[in-house]
């Protein structure tokens, strides 16, 4: 790789305690939870981009088709120059899409949790994309994210896709939401895929694939916890369970225990009751209309939505005055 095309690494990470300190914690608690970005470590990562590629999971497909369909129009409400930060760039493939499209975009800064697959990612685009400064942030965004203020005269976009704000409930949505309106503050724009609510059978499909992918990325933190943290679950005592809250317009999953079990994570015990659930994610889902009000609580304007004809999928540009 040529020094030009090497990107810039940052690497701001949780250390191993934060694992450690909230893994004990949320299996200590009443109902049993555990963060959900702690599902993303390598295998963890590569797990959920397969899940990105099954037939239920309508997401992906549907998010990449309308970035493939409006990424120009997207491009001239943004205009040149501008430098592009993307939160949870995962592999970095849909903002292909968008760099493609934008007017010499000046510098590119994915923001991910997951080092390695970052890492290999940023480098994969700086290869592709050699006129774009490319810097690499290891970071748990969802904690807030502090950066020096664009060069001169450059507008600041974040690009957020996936959905992936929906992990968040919407009261911390809408802090995020702010924080992300205080970073692009003085012009610049959030552009955000949203998961539209819909079908519960739709969402029930999504999330309870039949080649068992979903499971087998839910029950992947278990695996992650045996190995980083000397824990001795046994991945047959739990089961992947995934159901839509209608009331709550949100996906929950869980991991729930098949028996009565006694389980050790970093010496400490923790007992688990049959039937008993590890809470491990919830996937919130919003109307248009929703989804906007809650921008604006958060100090954003609204300026173009774009969903597909089965409106399962939005994709919002919001603009931070
Ligand atoms: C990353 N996030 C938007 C996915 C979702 O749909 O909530 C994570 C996921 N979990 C199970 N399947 C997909």
């Amino acid at each position: 790789m040529s020094a030009r095309a090497r990107p810039r690494l940052l690497d701001l990470a949780p250390d191993e305690e934060d694992f450690r300190a909230a893994v004990l914690a949320g299996l200590l608690a009443r109902p049993k939870s555990i963060p959900c970005k702690f599902l993303y470590d390598e295998a963890g990562s590569r797990l959920f981009e397969a899940i990105c590629d099954l037939p239920e999971y309508y997401p992906t497909r549907t998010e990449t088709a309308l970035l493939e369909r409006n990424a120009g129009e997207m491009a001239a409400r943004i205009g040149p120059g501008c430098e592009l930060i993307e939160l949870g760039s995962g592999a970095s493939r849909k903002v292909r899409l968008l760099l493609d499209a934008l007017d010499h975009p000046a510098a590119y800064l994915p923001v991910d949790i997951a080092r390695e697959p970052l890492f290999a990612a940023a480098a994969a685009i700086a290869h592709d994309y050699p006129a774009l400064a490319v810097t690499a942030i290891c970071a748990d965004y969802s904690q807030g994210l502090n950066l020096p203020p664009p060069s001169a005269g450059r507008r600041r976009v974040a690009f957020f896709p996936g959905s992936t704000i929906g992990n968040l409930k919407p009261a911390a949505a809408r802090s995020f939401l702010a924080a992300c309106a205080r970073l692009l503050a003085g012009g610049g724009a959030l552009i955000v895929g949203v998961d539209l609510k819909k079908a519960p059978a739709i969402l029930h499909a999504a999330y309870n694939d039949a080649q068992g992918v979903t499971a087998a990325f839910n029950l992947n933190l278990l695996t992650r916890i045996n190995r980083e943290l000397d824990g001795d679950f046994d991945l047959d005592g739990f089961r992947h369970l995934a159901f839509y809250n209608e009331a709550a317009g949100r996906i929950e999953i869980y991991l729930e225990s098949r028996r009565e079990q006694l389980v050790h994570v970093a010496g400490v015990p923790v007992r688990c009751a049959a039937g008993e659930r590890i809470h491990t994610e919830d996937s919130c889902k919003y109307g248009v209309a929703e989804f906007q009000a809650l921008s604006i609580a958060a100090g954003f304007r609204p300026s173009a939505v774009w969903q597909d004809d089965a409106a399962l999928f939005s994709i919002h540009y919001l603009e931070a005055p």
